[in-house]
């Protein structure tokens, strides 16, 4: 069984508008009602991480979901998310990625079994150069992915980690790298997904969206 976290609970900061972005419009919806109509058609649960002052710009949730408030970072929000979880497994999924489908749900559904970990990741395009203090080192482009979400695991273990992470006051962006810092030995699944899957951050990810959009059946 298979719970989702989506989490809504930013600032959008960087998109500069004066909303939240994951409530801008996206064709005759919000950007969040994209995935989560996905997540509820795949898992079995689903917890929406929101702001308080969001919550009245927000379609009224249907029954399966629960709603909590988020955090100052994106660690709390998951954090707030995770105490709700009542399946074995957890896929914990950026609302401002639209573009996510019930085919790479499936996928990540027959990964995650045992103790493995999954997380989604993009193909890097570009050529790609670690900056070391002076020197600049070329890197093998198939040797390093974007990490995307969903990224997901095993609800008990992702708890724990976000649990001490908190206590111990460790910033991480993204949910593997917890669970990664506080369990080494877990092993994780990398699945490749498609470049729409790309995050919403800036006015130029709006406009691309938009276009994808327009262009989806
Ligand atoms: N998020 C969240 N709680 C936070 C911060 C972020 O639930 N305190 C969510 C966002 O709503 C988004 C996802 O985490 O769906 C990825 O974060 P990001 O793209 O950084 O969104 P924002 O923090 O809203 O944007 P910005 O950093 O530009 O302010
Ligand atoms: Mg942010």
């Amino acid at each position: 069984m298979y719970s989702a976290i989506l989490l809504m609970a930013g600032k959008g900061e960087r998109m500069k508008k004066d909303i939240n972005k994951v409530l801008l419009p996206l064709g005759e919806k919000k950007i969040y009602e994209y995935p989560l109509k996905v997540l509820l058609e795949t898992v079995d649960e689903v917890i929406c991480v929101i702001s308080e002052a969001d919550k009245s710009l927000m379609r009224k949730f249907p029954k399966k979901v629960k709603v909590t408030f988020g955090g100052a970072t994106r660690q709390e929000s998951v954090m707030n998310g995770l105490k709700l979880v009542t399946n074995e497994y957890v896929l914990i999924h950026d609302a401002a990625r639209p573009f996510i489908t019930t085919r790479l749900i499936d996928d990540i559904k027959m990964s995650l079994n045992g103790n493995t970990n999954v997380l989604v990741g993009l193909k890097c395009k570009d050529s790609m150069k670690l900056i070391e203090n002076s020197s600049i080192k070329n890197l093998d482009r198939d040797m390093v992915i974007r990490a995307a979400t969903p990224q997901c695991g095993k609800t008990q273990y992702l708890l724990e980690a976000y649990k001490m992470s908190l206590e111990d006051n460790i910033q991480f962006t993204d949910d593997l790298s917890v669970l990664n810092y506080y369990y080494p030995s877990l092993e994780t699944e990398v699945i490749f997904a498609s470049d729409d899957l790309f995050k919403i951050t800036t006015e130029t990810d709006y406009l691309l969206a938009e276009l994808i959009w327009r262009n989806y059946d």
